[in-house]
């Protein structure tokens, strides 16, 4: 089977659009670009010989343990140290690795754009490089790789043994399967110390530099407006209060950010003990709380999950969301949902790929806007509206809740956003 005439075809027209872009255009433009590069893999495929790509799809994980390795090494980081390129022999007497062993890693990742490779076994950064370098993509690494990965590969076995019933229950998925443990993933990672670690610093990076809610959604017009002081967001599950940081960062210094305001960030004990008290601004105040347990900050403006339910199924978002719309305040509490929300046809490659990260980590799931609004809605919610960003990152999910005797309007029904 080769390349078929309808392929190139397709491949010539896929160029032309490519060539008919405007390179200045595309700098400030997410969505241009995120387009172009869905184009441009449709380009890949489109010229690539079938039985090559999928044959090539076999040996893919060897770019993924050429990484990991070089992590370990700490090669990116060195290559980035010397600007005029470094060589393989250099590299060997840095790290005490065999020379030949590190130009085989590194010729892999400079193959496939991770690095360059200047003149003969002589390596030099790219931009690609030095964010590889950068510590929360180091942890990265190590986290997925060691954890997530060593189960993914276990999967065919397990759903062959559960007779290709996706696992649900957090004590009894793949971490467990594949690592011989019961406890359920949070309480595997607090017994391993320096990859709870790797974790959370990677925690905030999953994505990569996609866009956060609060550089599109109206957080002025739907938040600060309408706020009546006190506790004006609640991050549940925050980790290490990456985000709320982020956002205070953002908007915090402007005219309209009520100097009252209270962030509160919650997580497990032993996460938020790790958190070094000068990290974090002023208004940021650190809860312990367990999410399985009533929430104790009672009418906060907003109750933010980043990436929280996507690593439950849905019959533990439920009690996660209902202690959630028993603390928020009808009609003024706003609960905002920051997760990917898949189409129901046509997922990207990063979307669909999340969702079996999901089922891999602790039984959860990637969710479309029909499977967002029906775990809402049966945990009590109404109002249920959609944004997502233009750059194939997360979304948001907002949603509200009723009083005691109060109906849900037909115009609580709507969507918006793009
Ligand atoms: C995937 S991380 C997301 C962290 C952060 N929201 C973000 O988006 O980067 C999930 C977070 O949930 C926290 N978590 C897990 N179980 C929890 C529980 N029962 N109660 C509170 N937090 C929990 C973890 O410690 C972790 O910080």
């Amino acid at each position: 089977m080769s390349t078929t005439e309808q392929d190139l075809q397709h491949a010539t027209t896929l160029l032309s659009k490519l060539q008919a872009t405007d390179a200045k255009a595309l700098e400030n433009d997410s969505a241009a670009r995120h387009e172009l590069l869905q184009l441009s893999r449709n380009l890949t495929a489109a010229l690539e010989n079938p039985v090559d790509r999928a044959t090539d799809l076999v040996f893919k994980p060897y770019t993924t343990v050429a990484a990991r390795i070089a992590v370990d090494l700490n090669l990116f980081q060195h290559i980035c140290d010397h600007v005029d390129g470094i060589t393989s022999q250099k590299l060997a007497e840095l790290t005490g690795a065999d020379e030949v062993l590190i130009t085989r890693i590194l010729r892999l990742l400079a193959a496939t754009a991770h690095l360059s490779e200047s003149s003969t076994n002589t390596w030099t950064a790219n931009p690609t490089t030095h964010a590889l370098a950068s510590p929360p993509v180091a942890a990265g690494h190590r986290f997925v790789y060691d954890i997530l990965v060593t189960a993914a590969l276990r999967t065919p076995t397990y759903l062959h043994e559960s007779h290709y019933i996706a696992p649900t229950a957090p004590t009894d998925g793949l971490i467990q399967y594949a690592h011989q443990t019961k406890l359920p993933i949070f309480d595997y990672l607090a017994t391993k110390p320096s990859l709870l670690a790797d974790f959370n610093l990677f925690m905030g990076h999953t994505l990569g530099a996609r866009s956060a809610w609060h550089d599109w959604y109206d957080v002025e017009g739907r938040i600060l407006n309408g706020f009546s002081g006190g506790d004006l967001v609640v991050d549940v599950g925050g980790g290490k209060g990456h985000d709320l940081a982020a956002l205070w960062a953002t908007h915090g210094q402007h005219a309209a950010w009520p100097s009252s305001a209270r962030l509160v960030l919650q997580d497990l004990p032993q996460v938020l003990s790790a958190i070094p008290p000068s990290m974090l601004p002023a208004p940021i105040t650190l809860t312990p709380y367990d999410f399985f347990t009533p929430q104790p900050v009672r009418g906060a403006r907003v109750y933010l999950l980043h990436h929280i339910l996507h690593d439950w199924a849905d019959s533990y978002c439920h009690t996660i969301l209902t202690h959630l719309r028993e603390a928020m305040a009808p009609g003024y509490s706003k609960l905002l949902i920051h997760e990917l929300v898949l189409p129901d046809e046509g997922a990207s490659e990063l979307q669909a790929r999340f969702d079996l990260v999901m089922m891999t980590f602790n039984g959860g799931m990637e969710r479309t806007r029909g499977q967002w609004r029906g775990l809402l809605e049966g945990a009590g919610f109404c109002k249920v509206r959609f944004w997502e960003g233009d750059d194939g990152g997360d979304g948001l999910v907002e949603a509200e809740v009723v009083g005691r005797g109060e109906t849900v309007e037909k115009e609580t029904e709507t969507e918006i956003g793009v």
